[in-house]
């Protein structure tokens, strides 16, 4: 080969690898972040990054665009490694056109979407862009619609992981919408529909961007997001982190690491945790930690509807998906926002081949009229619709409240558990004993000299007849009242004895959650 062609070959992967110029790449790093080849660079193993589409140009010719040079359409793509394994990766560079995506810009998204999924490897996208480019009307908008439709057919598939690392704003926050996981950078990353001037002058609302959109609003608010990172390295951090859990795709097991934590490990500090008062709280996250293999919980969408805990974790090196009641927030009680997490949570453990472990504790649903407004009953639905769906091996610890429909929803054996333990302290009935004794002592109660000492002593012997686990489990609604001290033992061996569950369900087009 003559010199000159691999010349022009260097020449033009330098300019690529310009990205918007000096004086753009010193405007990104002066707001805080990295470009979009740092962000590859920190995402994946040591060069290991293949790049495809790197000369990919832009085709458009109207409002001067057909004079302007953007270096990879704006948008870095390719694939490569995290912890060994393949992944596909884009990145959009905000110093080309501010990341904005066009028809090519687009292709090039829709090309790692169509690999990834060919080749059943997660796909990750690092998005940082002013949204569709203004200048290509219509052919932006169509790339836009070609994403989403991949984002859905990949959907349960292979995990798609999003990090907004800059703006997305307008339609373009519907394709991190349909991903399986999003990571927000705070201050930098913001996703809004409408933003700060257009709700200004439909509402007369005044908001700044981060208030609206930023990775506080969308965490803690909205419920859009599930983590909130400090920094682009962080965020990166925690995708490689967040991949140890899951398979490259459904037809795979999590990977399975060689963990150091005996499987027998007990705990008797877990005897004391729940109070002997049953209106105290406790942390519900010590049980989870004394549970899981040390230091494996990676809690997801913490800050919203904390009332509930889910999260992922490990279990003698095996990944498997926790749900918790959460006493310490609204006394554990089930409300719209817990039952859309839990729901969620669940459906993506069951589409990844990943057990989930539900330990109980909760009064019930969450009264009041801004909940039965709210739908409390069609999405209230979707924890029993989600639960009784799931064909992963199932294990379900009652460590205190269980009560009426929230007991049948969290994974009762009713519903699908496969296996069902309580600890002693649990308490499985209709309703709580005070409750309970309103309604079936109610003449007794009306027509005694002293009522108040006539409805504790009922509520006292309702709970000393139904407030414990021995009567489900006299009924095999329970199948083991464990110690709780070993927790992690009973819970580890259920899962080894379900390993291999098979389970099926009627063949259908899709079933109709209730959304
Ligand atoms: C073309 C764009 C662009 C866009 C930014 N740029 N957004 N070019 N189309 N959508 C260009 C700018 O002209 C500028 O070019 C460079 O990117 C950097 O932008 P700045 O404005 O200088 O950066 P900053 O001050 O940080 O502001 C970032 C921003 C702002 C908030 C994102 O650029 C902005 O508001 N952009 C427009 C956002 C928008 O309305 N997009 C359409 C959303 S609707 P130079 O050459 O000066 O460096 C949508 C519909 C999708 O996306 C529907 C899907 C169904």
């Amino acid at each position: 080969m003559n010199k000159a062609p691999l010349e022009e070959l260097y020449q033009r992967q330098a300019a690529v690898e310009a990205m918007g110029g000096i004086a753009r790449v010193d405007r990104q790093h002066k707001m805080g972040k990295w470009t979009a080849r740092e962000r590859i660079d920190a995402l994946l193993d040591p060069a290991t990054f293949e790049e495809i589409g790197a000369h990919v140009q832009h085709r458009a010719t109207l409002f001067g665009l057909e004079n302007v040079n953007a270096p990879a359409d704006g948008v870095v793509t390719g694939f490569g490694r995290i912890h060994d394994r393949i992944v596909y990766v884009f990145a959009q560079d905000f110093t080309v056109l501010g990341g904005s995506l066009g028809e090519m810009h687009a292709a090039k998204i829709q090309r790692v979407q169509d690999l990834a999924l060919k080749a059943g490897v997660p796909i990750i996208g690092l998005n940082d862009s002013g949204g569709a480019r203004i200048q290509e009307g219509v052919d932006a908008l169509n790339g836009y619609g070609e994403i989403f439709k991949r984002n859905t057919w990949a959907s349960g598939v292979i995990p798609q992981i999003t990090v907004i690392m800059g703006p997305s704003a307008g339609g373009a926050v519907y394709s991190p919408a349909l991903t399986d996981l999003i990571i927000m950078v705070k201050h930098t990353g913001q996703m809004f529909i409408t933003g700060p001037q257009v709700i200004k002058t439909v509402t007369g609302e005044t908001v700044s961007a981060e208030e609206l959109g930023g990775a506080v609003a969308q965490i803690r608010r909205s419920g859009v997001a599930h983590l909130a990172a400090e920094t682009d390295e962080q965020a990166l951090s925690w995708v490689r982190t967040y991949l140890t859990y899951v398979p490259s795709n459904n037809m795979e097991e999590p990977p399975l690491y060689d963990i150091q934590d005996p499987l027998d490990r007990a705990d008797v500090s877990l005897r004391n945790l729940v109070p002997q008062d049953p209106n105290k709280p406790y942390d519900v996250i010590l049980a989870i930690a004394a549970m899981l293999d040390r230091d494996s919980f990676f809690e997801l969408q913490k800050g919203f509807a904390d009332n509930l805990v889910v999260g992922l974790g490990r279990i003698g090196g095996h990944s498997v998906g926790v749900v918790a009641n959460q006493p310490r927030v609204l006394a554990g009680t089930l409300d719209i926002n817990a039952s859309t997490k839990l729901a969620r949570f669940v459906r993506f453990c069951d589409a990844f081949n990943i057990p989930v472990v539900t330990l109980v504790d909760t009064p019930g649903y969450l009264p009041g009229t801004a909940q039965e407004f709210g739908g409390i009953i069609r999405h209230g639905a979707k924890v029993l619709y989600a639960y009784a769906e799931a064909t992963v091996p199932k294990v379900t610890v009652i460590l205190r409240k269980a009560y009426g429909g929230a007991y049948l929803a969290m994974c009762s054996r009713s519903l699908g558990a496969d296996l069902a333990f309580a600890w002693p302290s649990a308490e499985i009935a209709v309703m709580g004993p005070d409750g309970a004794a309103n309604i079936i002592f109610k003449d007794e109660i009306a027509t005694a000299p002293d009522p108040d000492a006539v409805r504790k002593a009922k509520s006292v012997q309702y709970q000393e007849r139904f407030a414990n686990p021995y009567v489900a489990a006299q009924h095999g609604y329970i199948d083991a009242v464990i110690d709780p001290g070993e927790t992690r033992a009973h819970v580890a061996r259920a899962l080894m004895s379900l390993h291999n569950k098979k389970e099926d369900r009627p063949r259908k087009r899709h079933g109709n959650i209730p959304l």
